[in-house]
C-alpha cells in the first residue's frame, strides 16, 4: 500500500472506542444551546395535539407555564411563544397583534410570574391575527411594507411589555428591525433583546407550522414578495449585515438543514450570535420516518442537532428541545 502517509495516518486509530472518539470530537452540543418553540391556545388546563407534528401539541396558558416549568429544570435556557388565534380576532388590520391581553401575552406574563429565570421569546410577525394568513398587511393584494412595520412596532412593544426577554420578528419587511430598536429605546425597553429572522426562505418545510397556528387555509397567494429565494445566497449576507446595523442583537438562519450553507456562510462572515430554526417540516421528516421505523429518531434527532453546531450556529430552535435535554441529561 504506497498511497498518501498510510499507514503512517490511519484515520482509525481515533475511532478505536467511545472515550477515543469523544476526546477528538471537533463539535459538541449541550443543552444550552435550545430554544424550544411551544403553540398556545386557549382555554384551561388542556392541549390539542398538533396532527402533522407528532408529539407537539397546542397548550393552554397554565400547561405552557408548566413547559416553562419543565424547561427550566431541564436546562433549556428559552421558550419562544407561537398563538392559534381563533378565527374571530383575526382583522384586515390585525389588531389583536398588539392587544396587551392577547393570548401571546397572557402566556407570557403567566410564565413570567412563575419561572422568571427563563428566557421568553415572542415572534413579531402578523400572520396569527391577519385574515389573509400573511405576516404583513394586505391592501389591494400588496404587503404594504412601511403600514405593517408601524404595526409590527405596536406588537413588539405590547410583547415588552408583557415581559418578554427577546423578540424574534420573523416578518421580513424592511426596516423593521430598526424601527422596533428605535421604539424599545424610546419607550424604556433598553435590555429586551431581538433575534432577527434575518434570512428566512419563503420554504415549502413551514407547512406543519401553518397547521399549527391555525393560518393554513387562510393564507391567499404565498409570501415569495417579502421571503427569501431559496436561491440566494449572498442576498443572506446581505440582510443579516442590514439587520445587526439596524440594532439586532442575534440573527437566524431559517429553515435548518436545508440551509446549512447558508448558517457557515454567515457564521464566517459575522461575529453576532447565529441560530438556525430547524422548522416544523423537518421535524415531521424525522418523526414521520422514526415513527414508521424508516429511521433511528433518537439517532437521527441528534445527528441534526450536530450538523448546526457543525456549520457555526450557536444556537437551535428545535421542537426537540425538551426530548434532547432529556437525553442529555442521562447522558
Ligand atoms: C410566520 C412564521 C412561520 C414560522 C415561524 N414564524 C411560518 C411562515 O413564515 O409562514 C415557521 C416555523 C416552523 O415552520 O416551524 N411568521
Amino acid at each position: 500500500m504506497t498511497t498518501g502517509s498510510f499507514p503512517a495516518t490511519r484515520f482509525r486509530r481515533t475511532k478505536t472506542k467511545d472515550a477515543m472518539r469523544r476526546l477528538v470530537r471537533e463539535t459538541g452540543f449541550s443543552v444550552d444551546d435550545l430554544i424550544w418553540p411551544i403553540f398556545l391556545r386557549d382555554g384551561e388546563d388542556d392541549e390539542t395535539p398538533v396532527a402533522s407534528m407528532p408529539g407537539v401539541s397546542r397548550l393552554t396558558v397554565d400547561r405552557a407555564v408548566k413547559a416553562a416549568e419543565e424547561a427550566a429544570r431541564l436546562g433549556i435556557p428559552a421558550i419562544c411563544l407561537f398563538p392559534y388565534t381563533d378565527i374571530s380576532l383575526k382583522t384586515e388590520l390585525c389588531e389583536e397583534a398588539w392587544n396587551p391581553d392577547n393570548l401571546s401575552n397572557r402566556t407570557t406574563r403567566a410564565i413570567k410570574d412563575a419561572v422568571p429565570e427563563i428566557v421568553v421569546m415572542t415572534d413579531v410577525a402578523l400572520d396569527p391575527y391577519n385574515i389573509n394568513g400573511h405576516d404583513g398587511i394586505v391592501r389591494d393584494g400588496i404587503i404594504v411594507n412601511d403600514e405593517s412595520v408601524e404595526a409590527l412596532v405596536r406588537m413588539a412593544l405590547a410583547q415588552a411589555a408583557a415581559g418578554a426577554d427577546i423578540l424574534g420578528p420573523s416578518d421580513m419587511m424592511d426596516g423593521r428591525i430598526g424601527a422596533m430598536r428605535k421604539a424599545l429605546e424610546s419607550a424604556g425597553y433598553q435590555d429586551v433583546a431581538i433575534l432577527s429572522y434575518s434570512a428566512k426562505y419563503a420554504s415549502a418545510f413551514y407547512g406543519p407550522f401553518r397547521d399549527a397556528v391555525g393560518a393554513s387555509g387562510l393564507l391567499t397567494g404565498d409570501k415569495k414578495t417579502y421571503q427569501m429565494d431559496p436561491g440566494n445566497t449572498d442576498e443572506a449576507l446581505r440582510l443579516i449585515e442590514r439587520d445587526l446595523n439596524e440594532g439586532a442583537d442575534m440573527v437566524m438562519v431559517k429553515p435548518g438543514m436545508p440551509y446549512l450553507d447558508i448558517c457557515r456562510r454567515v457564521s464566517e462572515r459575522f461575529n453576532a450570535p447565529l441560530f438556525a430554526y430547524q422548522v416544523s417540516g423537518e421535524y415531521a421528516m424525522i418523526r414521520a420516518a422514526a415513527e414508521n421505523g424508516w429511521i433511528d429518531g433518537e439517532r437521527a434527532m441528534l445527528e441534526s442537532l450536530m450538523a448546526f453546531k457543525r456549520a457555526g450556529c450557536d444556537g437551535i430552535l428545535t421542537y426537540f428541545a425538551p426530548e434532547v435535554a432529556r437525553l442529555l441529561a442521562r447522558g
